[in-house]
């Protein structure tokens, strides 16, 4: 039987102690050894940001890091975006706004948004779709997800924002 790695790093807050074969990606470490399937596996070649989790608060690919690269870090993965039976507002709005359909996209897209909105709690359209550019969606088009971060960011700001009428799910 293979020799297997040990790690401990703080996972959704935290302290994680896991083992696996050392040759393991954090996405497989994430779904096939602690069973956390939020984080979604597609291309595994860096391309399409479904896998994205945060390390250190920082947005990074889970299929192109080793698991063992996660000792001592902080992990968030889309398991620790609620706190407790509270969604985070990001979630609330992508619900709200249809922004996820299939939502296997998803997971990605709220973690790389909550990254942009700790960073820049105020972000322009344009700015919203830099940060967003490396995650990718088949099936909203876009125009939803960039609405639900922005009425995301309003709300966390304090403000009152109302989506069009028209961008409400459902009512297109
Ligand atoms: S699965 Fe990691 S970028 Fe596609
Ligand atoms: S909601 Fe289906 S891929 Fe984005």
């Amino acid at each position: 039987m293979k020799q297997k790695s040990h790690i401990t790093f703080t996972l959704n807050g935290e302290q994680t102690e896991v083992a696996f074969a050392p040759h393991k990606t954090l996405l497989e470490v994430l779904r096939e050894d602690l069973n956390l399937t939020g984080t979604k596996h597609g291309c595994e070649l860096g391309e399409c940001g479904t896998c994205a989790v945060l390390v250190n608060g920082k947005s990074i690919l889970s299929c192109l890091m080793l698991g063992l690269e996660a000792e001592g870090h902080e992990i968030k993965t889309i398991e620790g975006m609620a706190v407790g039976a509270e969604l985070h507002p990001l979630q609330q709005t992508f619900a709200d706004t249809g922004a996820a359909q299939c939502g296997y996209c998803s997971p990605g897209f709220l973690l790389v948004a909550e990254e942009l909105l700790t960073k820049n709690p105020k972000p322009t359209r344009p700015e919203i779709q830099e940060a967003l550019s490396g995650n990718l969606c088949r099936c909203t088009g876009y125009i939803k997800i960039y609405e639900a971060v922005e009425l995301a960011a309003a709300q966390m700001r304090g403000e009152e924002y109302e989506l069009p009428r028209e961008s409400v799910y459902g009512l297109e």
